[in-house]
Formats: structure tokens, C-alpha cells, sequence
């Protein structure tokens, strides 16, 4: 028998957050909770099928469709609700066609096709990411060909963020660097610049011509979906160019879905138009075009001022759900360690937060107590709900102690 041909493949690592969930499973005490993959389960422990999307659903399943290919690009009309919700439903900037959308397989989808039209088609050579960021952004990025750099982020002595260091990185990066921004609800910190910051880091951005790249992952999850959008029409009214990944698999809790959306904006209609030819091809050479499923699903929900209302109710809910862990949390942890101070949990926006907690704590966490944290110390606050939080505050005491 000749050798495999696969006999040198190595074994790859683990993905440090969704290896966590493939664990968790194994897991055999009852007690378990998982706060490592960032997704919002309701008050049961359930991830919820909120009940705009089973409507919607219900309505679509009802017309049985022909399931032709869709456009390269998507759903049209996916695509200019995806545009209402970023920009605003008054902006005159969609007006100028300058912006182009294009419906992605979730938001790692969007990034991952906006890193190869920046790599391949602009030229672009090196991103700029916060430190720390989304596990996930340092692999897309590098996997595009582009080098991955990190801008200073998070001071974990203030548990804020370490502006200046920011800002004097951000002003020495050379003309065309990408920058990738967390728009709200910063993954893994929970921690989000000012309105004030942000006018600063806008104005750095257009004074040094460098590319800012927001990704948007958790609209509604830090404010409101319309203070949550305000950063990424702070830099449509700032900058000639923008590059936005968006997703809906946690505002619309349809993960497995994978549903999201990438947005352009060029400086011309015409320039918009050439943009959007070079992102069919990436897209087609890619994966074809995205199902049709989860397009429709959040088309009809977005188009339906009844069941728009209702989603909005509905994300109210699980922010608010949020904020409520946020509170228990750090209240048991005050009861049960009066030396810790974890109240810097309930300023955190969005389903995560940093915890403090060392990779030695995460482990003991994960392994004498069954609670699932990312390495980091990233836990996903979504994810408590009113029967484990004293659980959770119990093991994170007795790790800290
Ligand atoms: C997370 O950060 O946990 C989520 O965005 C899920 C993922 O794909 O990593």
C-alpha cells in the first residue's frame, strides 16, 4: 500500500471558543454551563425561536416556492432592509447608490469577503485589530492574505479603554491600513468607546486616509439598534469610504442560519457599481450566492411593520434579560466576596464580558465546577439565567478566592 497522501496533515488546534462548545457536550454534570460561545439563551437555558421569525417563517412556508439560485449578491430586497437598518430609513446617503450590499453566510461571511476585496482587489496589505478582539478576526484576515496587526484596546488596570495608546497607534499607521472597529458591544471586552472617542478615531481615519473596516455584530444588544448603529453613520458622514460586516444571528437569534451582510461605500454611484461587479466574482468564485432561507426570513420580518415592531420587542427583552445577569452577578459576587469588585460588569455592553479571570481561574472554573469560560476570560453573560447564576457566582467566588 503507497502512503496517504494525508499521513503528514498535522492536528489542528482546537477553535478556542467553539472547541469550548464541543466539550461542554461531553460533559456529563447536570450543573453545566456554558458561557463561552457568544449566544443568548432565554431565561430556560433555551436559545430562543423568537416569535417574529415563527411567524415569518410561517408566512413563507405557506407561499412553497420554487428555490431557484438567487443573485450572486443576494436578496434584493434583504439587501436595501440591511441598508434601512445600518444607515437609517431617512438617510439620504442611500439615495446616491454609493453604498452596495451584498447578503453573506453570517457576519464571518461578510468579513471574510470584504478582507478579500481589500486584499485582492484593492491592493490592501495590513489590518489593524483592537487588542484584544474577536478570536476569529486574526484567523479570516490572515487567511485573506492580509498581515494582522493590533491597535492597543483595553487597559485591563482600568478595565476601560487604553485611548491614548489607541490613539497614538491609530496616528501612526501608514495611508490605506485597514482598521477594523467593533461598531458596539466590543467582543471579547463588553467595553465601547465614547461618543466622544469615537469623533477622535473618525477624525484620525479620514486625516490618515486609512480604511475602517466596522463590524457590527450586535446591534441592539448595547442601547437601542438605533444608538447602536450611530457609530457607523458617525464615520458615513465622516468618511469616503467604509467597509461594514454585519449580523443577524444573534439579534434574530438565527445562528445556524447563517445570515449577515456586507456593505460598501465608495466615493461615486459609478465607483459603487465596479465595486459591486469585483465582489460578485469573489463571491461566486467563493460559494455561488448565499440560500435562500435566512434572507427571507429577516426580509419579512424587516418589511413588516407588525412583525418589525415585535422583533424590536423582542431584542428589548434580551438586552434587558442581560442587563438583569449583569446585575445578579455582581451582587452575589459582592455577597460572596466582599474583596472583589465585579460591579465593572454591569457598565459592560452587549453578551459578553472580561471577566479578570486568569487562564489558571478558567480552567479550575471549567474543571471543578463545570462552567465553560473562553481562556481569556471572556464569558458570555447571555448565557446566566435565574437558575445558574448563584451556581456561577459560587464557582467564579471560589475560583477568585
Ligand atoms: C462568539 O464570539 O462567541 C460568537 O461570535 C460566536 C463565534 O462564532 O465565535
Amino acid at each position: 500500500m503507497m502512503n496517504s497522501a494525508f499521513s503528514a496533515v498535522e492536528l489542528a488546534p482546537s477553535d478556542p471558543i467553539l472547541g469550548l462548545t464541543e466539550l461542554f457536550k461531553s460533559d456529563n454534570n447536570p450543573n453545566k454551563v456554558n458561557l463561552g460561545v457568544g449566544v443568548y439563551y432565554d431565561d430556560n437555558g433555551n436559545v430562543p425561536l423568537l416569535s417574529c421569525v415563527r411567524l415569518a417563517e410561517s408566512k413563507i412556508v405557506a407561499k412553497h416556492r420554487a428555490r431557484s439560485y438567487q443573485p450572486i449578491e443576494g436578496n434584493t430586497q434583504y439587501n436595501k432592509l440591511v441598508q434601512t437598518l445600518l444607515f437609517g430609513s431617512d438617510s439620504e446617503l442611500l439615495n446616491t447608490n454609493r453604498i452596495i450590499t451584498a447578503q453573506t453566510l453570517g457576519g464571518t461571511g461578510a468579513l471574510k469577503v470584504g478582507a478579500d476585496f481589500l486584499r485582492q482587489i484593492v491592493g490592501c496589505s495590513d489590518v489593524w485589530i483592537s487588542d484584544p478582539s474577536w478570536a476569529n478576526h486574526q484567523g479570516i484576515f490572515s487567511n485573506a492574505g492580509l498581515k494582522v496587526n493590533v491597535y492597543p484596546y483595553y487597559d485591563p488596570n482600568t478595565r476601560g479603554i487604553a485611548f491614548d495608546r489607541m490613539v497614538e497607534q491609530l496616528k501612526a499607521l501608514p495611508q490605506q491600513a485597514i482598521v477594523l472597529l467593533h461598531a458596539c458591544c466590543h467582543n471579547p471586552t463588553g467595553v465601547d468607546l465614547t461618543a466622544d472617542q469615537w469623533q477622535i478615531v473618525t477624525d484620525i481615519v479620514v486625516d490618515r486616509g486609512l480604511i475602517p473596516f466596522l463590524d457590527i455584530a450586535y446591534q441592539g444588544f448595547g442601547s437601542s439598534l438605533d444608538e447602536d448603529g450611530a457609530v457607523v453613520r458617525l464615520f458615513t458622514e465622516k468618511c469616503q469610504n467604509l467597509v461594514i460586516s454585519n449580523s443577524f444571528s444573534k439579534s434574530f437569534s438565527l445562528y445556524g442560519e447563517r445570515i449577515g451582510g456586507l456593505s460598501i461605500m465608495s466615493g461615486t454611484a459609478g465607483e459603487a457599481k465596479r465595486v459591486q461587479s469585483q465582489l460578485k466574482r469573489l463571491i461566486r468564485t467563493n460559494y455561488s450566492s448565499p440560500p435562500i432561507h435566512s434572507g427571507a426570513l429577516v426580509e419579512t420580518v424587516l418589511a413588516d411593520s407588525e412583525l418589525k415592531a415585535q422583533w424590536v420587542n423582542e431584542l428589548t427583552g434580551m438586552r434587558e434579560r442581560i442587563k438583569k445577569m449583569r446585575l445578579d452577578l455582581s451582587t452575589n459576587i459582592a455577597k460572596l466576596c466582599p474583596g472583589a469588585d465585579f460591579s465593572f460588569i454591569t457598565q459592560q455592553k452587549g453578551m459578553f464580558s472580561y471577566s479578570g479571570l486568569t487562564k489558571e481561574q478558567v480552567i479550575k472554573l471549567r474543571e471543578e465546577h463545570s462552567v465553560y469560560a473562553v481562556e481569556s476570560g471572556r464569558i458570555c453573560v447571555a448565557a446566566l439565567n435565574s437558575q445558574n447564576v448563584e451556581f456561577v457566582s459560587d464557582a467564579i467566588s471560589k475560583v477568585i478566592l
